[in-house]
């Protein structure tokens, strides 16, 4: 059954490495595929939405790359398992839901095209991945944090399709807004993080392809899943 946890000693210790744009499914897809392996779920996204989130109370400029850089370096971010569920700590303050704000989303992009930022999350990131058993999921994991990963995954679907998604999503957690916003703001989004001069989203010669435009969740997982089982083996 496609919700039970798998249990294949030649899915052991592997390291997962999914990007795509943003509304692609990376995270749901990310998070359930490292419950279903009991792998560590590394959501790289939310630490550069949790230094712009640091930024903006503390009335950094997300222009300033330089003060960015010397934060990103410093800055004490942690996961934690709160419930079972994943959570994201700066300096013990629970940020887990501040980081998803309309502010920070907004900003996460500028934040997250510094050079320097960059260098300490990436830093950050590997030394995280050095454990194994991990699902990483962003823009660069398939590219520059982890080149060697078992398996490269870009995960994409149509703009259309992002943007209807990622409204449903808002509109359940309460948030007031309109297809046509998100999509506007998802097109700005993906131009931006592809065009950056640092670790631009793209895909990696040897990451497969997975268009999520008609697939369930579960079907992504079930997908990768089985992805993972005829590479692996
Ligand atoms: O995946 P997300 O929407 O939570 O990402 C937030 C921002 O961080 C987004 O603007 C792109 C950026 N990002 C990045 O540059 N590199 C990553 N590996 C992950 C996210």
């Amino acid at each position: 059954m496609s919700t039970q946890k798998i249990n294949l000693s030649s899915l052991k210790g592997k390291i997962i490495a999914i990007d795509g744009p943003a509304g692609s499914g990376k995270s749901t897809t990310s998070k359930m595929l490292a419950e279903r392996l009991g792998y560590t779920y590394l959501d790289t996204g939310a630490m550069y939405r949790a230094l712009t989130y640091f930024a903006l109370k503390n009335s950094i400029s997300p222009a300033d790359g330089d003060k960015l850089s010397t934060v990103a370096k410093n800055i004490p971010i942690e996961f934690k398992q709160v419930n079972e569920k994943n959570h994201i700590f700066i300096n013990g303050e629970d940020v887990t839901a501040d980081i998803r704000s309309r502010d920070v989303t907004k900003n996460a992009s500028e934040v997250a095209a510094h050079k320097g930022v960059r260098e300490a999350m990436v830093k950050r990131q590997k030394e995280i991945g050095k454990q194994g058993s991990i699902v990483a999921e962003g823009r660069d994991t398939t590219t520059v944090v982890f080149p060697h990963a078992d398996i490269k995954i870009y995960l994409t679907a149509s703009v259309k399709d992002r943007a209807q998604r990622r409204f449903l999503e808002l509109i359940k957690s309460g948030v007031s807004t309109t297809v046509e916003e998100i999509e506007a703001d998802i097109t700005r989004r993906d131009e931006f993080d592809s065009n950056r001069e640092h670790s631009p989203l793209m895909k990696s010669h040897d990451a497969i392809i997975v268009d999520t435009s008609n697939m369930t969740i579960e079907g992504q997982v079930d997908h990768i899943v089985s992805l993972m089982r005829s590479i692996l083996k």
